[in-house]
């Protein structure tokens, strides 16, 4: 008898860094997570109650359109006119998906062939990088600079002849940077005028404090025939677990996209589509207490790790709700990290997750938790890293 083949493609992928992260925390009881990227609220009632409702329907339970059940595909056409300047339609085209990260894979697949190239600046998304890297591609990684704005100049010089998008994801995850609404012009006629696609990654849209303000990549002038949109209800509707993405494409990606979609997904659960279109009747209002509380939580991250100085620093983090903390030193990051929680009860994502593989970061996440849990989990990070840090013992070459 033979034994089965167990090369795959997904030996060159990185592992998922939230599990790895959570498996640890399981071991250690009482651990406070700064890890995953989640908001700790739920729906709007509304969306619930129409979920029940959709139940007694017979249509919930049959496979619908794979674009999106006609009234979720009017509520997001209506909500991408006013808030994104994006005209479904007129060349336009739009797919609800089970989630902003499928409709990553599903552009992927559609717009590569096997060793071509995406030009990802660092830190980026995890799960962008594994997406490009199991559709048989090749990230290729272009710094930021000290504040994890985008660097032209090297996304400029990282274009080859293989290369097919560049990614922007602002507000970013995991840096919390808003990128200006100038760099991402750039980026955009940049792509136009190289033949390539932008894909931008706008999923928390609605996460931006002080005078930030989001760009809608699909608005610009001359956009509409190279720019890819991916929008997500998980973070501004506390949809998470109901799997409801949304992804704006040109018009001739279409029939790529529905190859994508019909194999992957045929159609995102319909009764997850229904409440989502009762979630967007509420619509932006919904999360618009939830990001002011967020800017309140985010103030106190921030004070308390400006604390850690100079130790570590965290550049400016207008959106989403992550930092990335810089710690000074020639540190592993995965061991300090594994000590913080086994040794300080308090969880974060090590930096090479995100690509941050020169220098010690690390992701800490305040959406997930009440004011008072995210104040305590801040107080034992700030701890920990003085005690493990301070003693200057976990250096590259000792993990
Ligand atoms: C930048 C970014 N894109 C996409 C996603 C995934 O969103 P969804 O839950 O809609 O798949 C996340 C989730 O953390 C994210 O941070």
């Amino acid at each position: 008898m033979q034994s089965v083949k167990l090369q795959s493609r997904m030996e060159a992928v990185q592992s998922p860094i939230v599990q790895v992260i959570g498996d640890l925390i399981r071991q250690v009881p009482g651990t406070i997570s700064l890890g995953q990227g989640v908001v700790h609220y739920g729906p709007p009632r509304e969306a619930i109650e129409a979920a029940r409702h959709a139940l007694g329907d017979a249509a919930t339970h049959e496979y619908q359109d794979g674009t999106g059940i006609p009234i979720l595909v009017e509520r997001l056409t209506g909500k991408l006119k006013r808030e994104n300047g994006i005209d479904v339609g007129r060349g336009t085209r739009l797919m609800v998906t089970a989630g902003a990260n499928m409709a990553f894979v599903h552009v992927v697949l559609a717009i590569t062939e096997i060793g071509d190239e995406i030009i990802l600046p660092v830190p980026f998304y995890f799960n962008h990088e594994m997406a490009i890297d199991m559709a048989g591609c090749r990230t290729v990684r272009v710094p930021t600079d000290a504040h994890y704005q985008l660097r032209l100049d090297a996304i400029r010089s990282a274009i080859t002849a293989r290369t097919r998008a560049i990614v922007t994801v602002s507000p970013n995850n995991p840096s919390g940077a808003v990128f200006s609404e100038a760099s991402l012009r750039e980026v955009n006629a940049l792509c136009s005028e190289r033949g390539l696609y932008h894909i931008a990654d706008e999923v928390y849209e609605y996460f931006t404090y002080g005078s930030a303000r989001h760009t809608s990549c699909g608005s610009f002038a001359g956009a509409q025939g190279h720019t890819i949109a991916i929008y997500s209800l998980s973070k501004a509707y506390g949809f998470a677990g109901w799997r409801i993405g949304y992804v704006t494409y040109p018009e001739h990606l279409q029939s790529a996209m529905m190859k994508a979609q019909d194999t992957i997904l045929v159609c995102a659960p319909v009764v997850s589509q229904v409440a989502a279109a009762a979630a967007l009747d509420v619509g932006r209002p919904y999360s618009t207490p939830h990001v002011h509380e967020l800017a309140e939580i985010r103030d106190v991250v921030l004070h308390e790790l400006e604390s850690l100085a100079p130790l570590a620093e965290v550049p400016a983090a207008d959106g989403a709700f992550y930092v990335l903390l810089k710690v000074n030193g020639e540190i592993d990051a995965m061991a300090v990290a594994e000590r913080l929680i086994r040794e300080h009860k308090v969880a974060v994502i090590p930096g090479p997750a995100f690509g941050m593989t020169d220098g010690c970061y690390f992701r800490v996440a305040y959406g997930a938790l009440q004011k008072a849990t995210v104040t305590e989990g801040i107080g034992r990070l700030v701890a920990g890293l003085r005690a493990i840090v301070g003693e200057g013992q976990l250096t590259k070459s000792s993990n």
